[in-house]
């Protein structure tokens, strides 16, 4: 259990219903010997009380902006410099919205703007809040500030929708403060790394296309990993609607063979991932005007392959070093992923269970197995974010030995 010990953590808490979960935040955040001095919104103080806080903090809670007693005893500049991390939570849209465009109408706005100290924020919002366009915005803007986000998750809300928008579990929390805190190795420092995610689009005609389900979660989790890691990480994304993790450059791409040239173009690297659920086949030749309805029945759609982008880079005179996979398989999981590592030319692959009891599509957790050439590993069910550290931090192993001796 990492300890916290000198450090403190100042937590401004939004007004969502999601704040009962910071009880337990500041529970966890003291256990592990964090002094935690907590802000509150006006709107927080409709969901939890600066007593229950004041209560499990040991500490006096901040509220007003105009307090002149606060400002005698910690005025809200030495308040957000005296942390060493600021976190936000719940993250509220509306504060991210301030944050994002530098407002200061109230102490938690005014705190955030005046620090120069690492801010970790914990959206919480209704669905429809979090994906639109307004707040995806404004999601861009805080990560090019260098502000880290923790969550949301998908489940059910309060509100009684489904989808991304809650909040992430304390424990969660914890976790991302516990690496913000922690001095960080950086072993990948100097390297380059390639993930590709997402689905492709293949157009049938102007306004129609085949593609999947990929959400592209697990490659944008695996891309925030190795950036983590201190590598130079280039994430080649098909259309979905995930921000760019933090310290990434995303490429975007439609079509399986734009996802190739985009590939062939960021060679050389030391590491490439192919997570992104390519589409085997494309319509051979693509409508330059919709297709209409006819008395004929519907159109014969001949299809034709696309290039095995994985492949193509293992069999290349350009392949990095380390070269992994994964397998998207619906039965005969490892055994199928066997077969792909021989015949893709891959170092590594990763197989998961996209059938529908799998439901590794969209979701925010995955089981997946190692498939070498030495044999076959399983790891239990975990989120995709642990997905990616896990696998890029056996890459980094891997990846180690194979330099020195070359160096
Ligand atoms: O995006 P999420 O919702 O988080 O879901 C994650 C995932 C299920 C998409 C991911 O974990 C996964 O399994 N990705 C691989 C999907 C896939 O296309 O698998 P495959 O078994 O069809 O292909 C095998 C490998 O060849 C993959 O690395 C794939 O990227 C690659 N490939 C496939 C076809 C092609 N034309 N070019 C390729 O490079």
């Amino acid at each position: 259990m990492t300890s916290l010990a000198g450090k403190a953590v100042l937590l401004i808490i939004g007004g969502g219903i999601a704040a009962y979960k910071t009880h337990e935040l500041v529970r966890l955040l003291k256990t592990r010997g964090a002094r935690v001095r907590v802000i509150m919104t006006r709107a927080a103080e409709e969901f939890v009380t600066p007593l229950s806080l004041a209560s499990l903090s040991g500490e006096k809670v901040y509220t007003a902006l105009f307090s002149l007693t606060d400002e005698v005893e910690m005025g809200h500049i030495q308040l957000s410099r005296a942390a060493d991390l600021l976190v936000v939570a719940p993250a509220t849209a509306d504060l991210m919205a301030k944050m994002a465009h530098g407002l200061a109408d109230d102490l938690a706005s005014t705190a955030l703007l005046a620090t120069d100290k690492p801010v970790l924020i914990a959206p919480a919002m209704n669905v429809r809040m979090w994906q639109h366009p307004a707040t995806q915005h404004n999601v861009e803007i805080l990560r090019r500030h260098g502000i880290a986000l923790v969550g949301p998750t998908d489940g059910e809300m309060a509100c009684g929708e489904f989808g991304p928008g809650r909040m992430a579990e304390p424990g969660d929390i914890l976790g991302a403060i516990v690496t913000m805190l922690t001095p960080k190795a950086r072993p990948l420092a100097g390297r380059r790394v390639i993930i590709t995610a997402g689905p492709t689009r293949e157009p049938i005609d102007p306004v129609r296309f085949i593609s999947n389900h990929s959400s592209g979660k697990q490659g944008y989790a695996i891309a925030e990993a190795a950036a983590e890691l201190g590598a130079e990480t280039v994430l080649i994304s098909g259309p979905v609607s995930l921000p760019a993790p933090s310290g990434v450059r995303v490429v975007n791409v439609e079509t399986a063979r734009e996802m190739l040239t985009a590939c062939q173009d960021e060679m050389p690297a030391d590491i490439a991932i192919f997570t992104a659920a390519v589409a085997d086949w494309r319509v051979a030749s693509e409508a330059a005007e919709k297709l209409k309805k006819t008395e004929a029945g519907p159109p014969n759609l001949a299809l034709a392959e696309n290039p095995d982008i994985l492949a193509t880079i293992a069999h290349s005179g350009m392949r990095p070093s380390l070269v992994v996979g994964f397998a998207a398989e619906t039965e005969k999981v490892t055994e199928h992923a066997t077969q792909k590592l021989k015949r893709k030319g891959c170092d590594i692959i990763v197989a998961n269970d996209v059938s529908e009891a799998g439901g590794v599509f969209g979701s925010d957790r995955n089981t997946v197995h190692l498939v070498t050439s030495t044999g076959i590993e399983s790891w239990p069910e975990m989120s995709k974010q642990d997905v990616g550290r896990k696998l890029m931090e056996r890459l980094t192993e891997l990846l180690t030995p194979q330099q020195k001796a070359m160096e």
